[in-house]
């Protein structure tokens, strides 16, 4: 897809995977509308990107939030060509802790916000997607991209809800790629590995330090959100690429701890 003058929703843009998404995708010269539920951080997002950058503030995982959002973008531009979806939470517990279960309140909070919330913004940017003329040789009409994780297959002590939300964002990936094919919207996952943003710096930094020491093949460093971001441009402008997960990890392999 040309992006020059295309909309982009980018969800979690006030912060690093979405953020970097929202810059890069407005460098190609699309629109952006940006959601996030920081408002404060969106705000600053907003002013970074100029123009006629369009903030929201939205809980991906509330049904009516998503609806109105979407709604207003295509008052606001006219339609939709392209959701990123980056909004997410890493809220981390042992299946058993200090005598007591997983607490259920954090399980829903991670899979609503990271599974749930991933499929609201598809299903309702689809359907406006499905309004648009096809375009170029490839008759496309739109392009979703989704943020899985290294976690899906190799979540580490504490990832439960993280790793069942993320294997679940790549499990929707083909199944909604053929639902919307007759249509002429793609769809794509990414799983990073470890990424310098917001959701790292609250690890301890003993923890993500001996992720890139240990884990890491090459190069031994975590990935900066402009790598991630190039990568959500090639997949919005390569038509050829639907219906997969594209590991960016710097060839990582997750231990248990
Ligand atoms: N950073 C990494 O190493 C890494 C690795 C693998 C996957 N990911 C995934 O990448 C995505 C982006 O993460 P990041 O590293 O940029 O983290 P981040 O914490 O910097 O950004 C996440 C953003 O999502 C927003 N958000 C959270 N819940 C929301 C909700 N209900 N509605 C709307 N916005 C919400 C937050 O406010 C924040 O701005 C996440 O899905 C994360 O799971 C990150």
């Amino acid at each position: 897809m040309q992006l020059d003058g295309k909309v982009a929703i980018v969800t979690g843009a006030a912060s690093g995977l979405g953020r970097a998404s929202c810059i890069a995708l407005a460098k190609a010269g699309a629109r952006i509308a940006a959601f996030d539920r920081d408002e404060a951080r969106l705000a600053d997002v907003c002013r970074e990107l100029g123009g006629d950058a369009l903030g929201r503030v939205v809980d991906v995982a509330n049904e009516e939030s998503v609806s109105t959002a979407i709604d207003a973008v295509v008052a606001a531009f006219g339609a939709v060509h392209i959701a990123v979806n980056c909004a997410g939470v890493a809220d981390a517990s042992k299946t058993v802790s200090k005598g007591q279960p997983f607490p259920l309140a954090t399980w829903s909070k991670v899979i609503g916000i990271n599974l749930t919330g991933t499929f609201n913004i598809i299903r309702f940017a689809a359907v406006a997607m499905t309004r648009n003329a096809p375009e170029g040789v490839s008759g496309e009409r739109g392009v979703i991209i989704n943020t899985a994780s290294g976690a899906a297959s190799q979540g580490q002590v504490g990832q439960a809800a993280y790793s069942a939300s993320k294997a679940g964002v790549i499990g929707l990936t083909l199944p909604v790629a053929r639902d919307l094919a007759e249509h002429g919207i793609r769809v794509v996952s990414i799983a990073p590995g470890l990424f310098d943003t917001g959701m790292v710096s609250g690890m301890p930094p003993k923890v993500s330090q001996s992720i890139v020491d240990r884990m890491i093949l090459y190069p031994n460093r975590m990935g900066q959100p402009d790598e991630f971001a190039g990568l959500v441009r090639h997949i919005a402008e390569n038509a050829y690429l639907n219906a997969t997960t594209i590991s960016l990890d710097a060839g990582a392999r997750m231990q248990a701890r």
